[in-house]
């Protein structure tokens, strides 16, 4: 069975059919969801997804581009207690996010540590989101001791050399739908030099839905394409991709 160990089902574009696809999952070979938190909001009601549904885990954390949330009073002090709580397995998506570059990179900075130092204080992985910040997010990821942490690099976008940094780190490579993509050489090569068990799936829908699905509406039945694919680039069976994948994700959430 896979685990899908990033996902917005939160998001609105799930409003109509949430609960039919949630319940449809197992079904499709899909048991375990970790729903990603990324505003305010986000965390609120993905805790609730968490406690309606006993296969849905959360994860508290506030997206880099929604840090300018956490300068309001008590804000992260909410989201600290999010973290505590028994269905929370990880801190995330936190990190840098200089594609779309706001709030103010300091912002980001100081949101990203405060929420590393969080992921240590509740003794939880974190879940990393990094778009064309590569350098600093090491540093500060260095400096911060977050292989104490571990967790997961989610949605990796870089080459080479910055999967083999973090793989000396402990952590994991997120890897979904991108892999399928024409244009997703680079990820396929991170594939390829990966040892399998320190890869795990996610999709991240409602965004970034495989191919030949590509620009519609993703969720997590969709990691079957994402598993052949990663089966094709490592040759090895789908079934061993899906295998060794769910016990990295077991491993790490502490599930
Ligand atoms: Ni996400």
């Amino acid at each position: 069975m896979i685990i899908d160990t990033h996902a917005h089902y939160d998001d609105e574009r799930f409003n109509e059919d949430r609960e039919k696809l949630l319940l449809g999952m197992k079904a499709k070979g899909v048991d375990i969801i970790v729903n990603a938190s990324a505003s305010v909001q986000g965390c609120f009601d993905s805790l609730a997804l968490a406690e309606k549904y006993d296969f849905v885990y959360t994860m508290a954390g506030i997206h880099p581009s929604d840090t300018a949330d956490l300068e309001k009073a008590g804000v992260f002090e909410q989201i600290k207690k999010i973290a505590e709580h028994k269905k929370c397995v990880a801190v995330g998506e936190i990190g840098l996010d200089y594609y779309w570059d706001e709030p103010d990179r300091d912002i980001q900075k100081k949101w990203f540590v405060a929420q590393l130092a969080l992921a240590k204080d509740v003794q939880k992985p974190v879940n990393i989101h990094s778009r064309d910040a590569a350098a600093d997010t090491l540093d500060i990821m260095k400096a911060e001791k977050a292989e104490d942490m571990g967790g997961i690099i989610h949605c990796f976008s870089y080459g080479v050399e910055m999967a083999r940094e973090y793989l000396n780190m402990g952590f994991y490579i997120g890897v979904g739908g991108v892999v399928t993509f024409k244009n997703g050489k680079k990820l396929k090569e991170v594939v390829e030099y990966t040892p399998l068990d320190r890869i795990v799936l996610e999709t991240d829908c409602p965004y970034l839905a495989p191919e030949p699905f590509r620009g519609h509406r993703n969720h997590s039945e969709y990691l079957h394409m994402v598993a052949e694919k990663i089966a094709e680039i490592k040759n090895v069976t789908k079934e061993e991709v899906i295998r060794v994948t769910r016990e990295n994700a077991l491993r790490i959430y502490g599930i």
